[in-house]
């Protein structure tokens, strides 16, 4: 009897970390559990297993879903497989935002998949907003280490009072700080968490170059292991409902850990291909926040001239570019 009771409780176990929880102990939701379809009919599929959802997007419509309850801050998180082969124009979003709700001062984090022609890879985009901000964009865009149409890769989103970090797998890629000086632009009132696919032929791919041929669709975006972890929030007062336990150290990261700084560093510098602190056609005078690395400044500026050296025919930006490089 009591062994028999030891093995169960051992398989029970066994089952919870393999099914239940994600390797940073949090626990997985299914999809009805934490979401609700928001568009697009049956282009948006729950599998069997009630965890894992198909978004597709062919010539009648996108698709995308939408968390059922709205947070104040906590870390957020999707297991994605992107379409492969040709994918321009497509785009996959993965974000928080607020825009229902605060129509002139909406807050977002965003993660956004561009897709692109075929042999080329996809890029990802990470971008804040925050009380409407939307005239100062901080998009920065990267290359993979792996090709995320390959498999499922977790993408992540800690959102504290005084700081946002994107995760790639186990490796954090930006750390937005809250400055004093960024003001109400640092996302800070509660979020939905979206995700969708949809027909961005108008900018994704070479500002619009290529479009989405529908000729390969359905493009199909598979999602699983889904963490919504965070201070539920009540939508008509706004106030604190509950926050999860977090008296499990493992299970919220407050920061960046020295070795994971090291590895955002070698990331950054490999595959960063933007970054709108350098975007001298955009900005001028960078953005207050943005603190400028002349070897970033240097590498980007061979990647690309013209956005970050100013514009070789405009005189007068580049020389007002250079007195705020230095
Ligand atoms: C956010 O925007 C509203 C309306 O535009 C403004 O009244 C408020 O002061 C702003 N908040 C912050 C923190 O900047």
């Amino acid at each position: 009897m009591e062994t028999f009771h030891l093995l169960f409780v051992l398989l029970c176990s066994v089952f919870t970390l393999g099914h239940g929880v994600s390797r940073n102990n949090l626990p997985i939701l299914s999809f009805d559990e934490g979401y609700s379809q928001l568009f697009g009919d049956d282009n948006l599929m729950v599998l069997k297993d009630g965890k894992s959802v198909h978004l597709s997007l062919d010539e009648r419509t996108g698709s995308g879903f939408v968390s059922q309850d709205l947070y104040l801050h906590g870390f957020f998180s999707a297991s994605i497989k992107l379409p492969a082969d040709y994918t321009a124009g497509v785009v996959v979003a993965f974000y928080m935002s607020n825009g229902d709700i605060f129509e002139k001062n909406h807050d977002e984090i965003d993660f956004e998949f561009l897709g692109n022609i075929r042999g080329k890879e996809w890029r990802i985009q990470t971008n804040i907003y925050g009380n409407g901000s939307t005239k100062v964009g901080r998009e920065e865009r990267y290359g993979l280490w792996f090709d995320p149409t390959d498999d499922y890769h977790r993408y992540s989103i800690l959102w504290t009072p005084t700081h946002i970090i994107f995760y790639v797998d186990d490796v954090a890629i930006r750390e937005i700080k809250r400055t004093e000086s960024m003001g109400g632009d640092f996302p800070s009132k509660p979020m939905t968490l979206y995700s969708t696919i949809w027909d961005a032929s108008e900018w994704a791919t070479n500002g619009g170059k290529y479009k989405v041929n529908y000729k390969y669709a359905p493009y199909v975006a598979e999602f699983s292991n889904f963490v919504l972890h965070g201070c539920t929030v009540d939508p008509i007062e706004l106030t604190s409902l509950k926050c999860e336990d977090t008296s499990n150290p493992n299970a919220i990261p407050t920061g960046i850990t020295p070795s994971q700084r090291a590895k955002m560093e070698s990331f950054r510098k490999k595959h960063m291909q933007y970054s709108y602190c350098y975007d001298k056609i955009r900005y001028q005078t960078p953005p207050s926040e943005c603190v400028i690395n002349p070897k970033e400044a240097e590498r980007l500026k061979k990647f690309d001239p013209v956005t970050f050296g100013g514009g070789r025919h405009h005189g007068k930006r580049h020389r007002r570019s250079r007195a705020v490089a230095m």
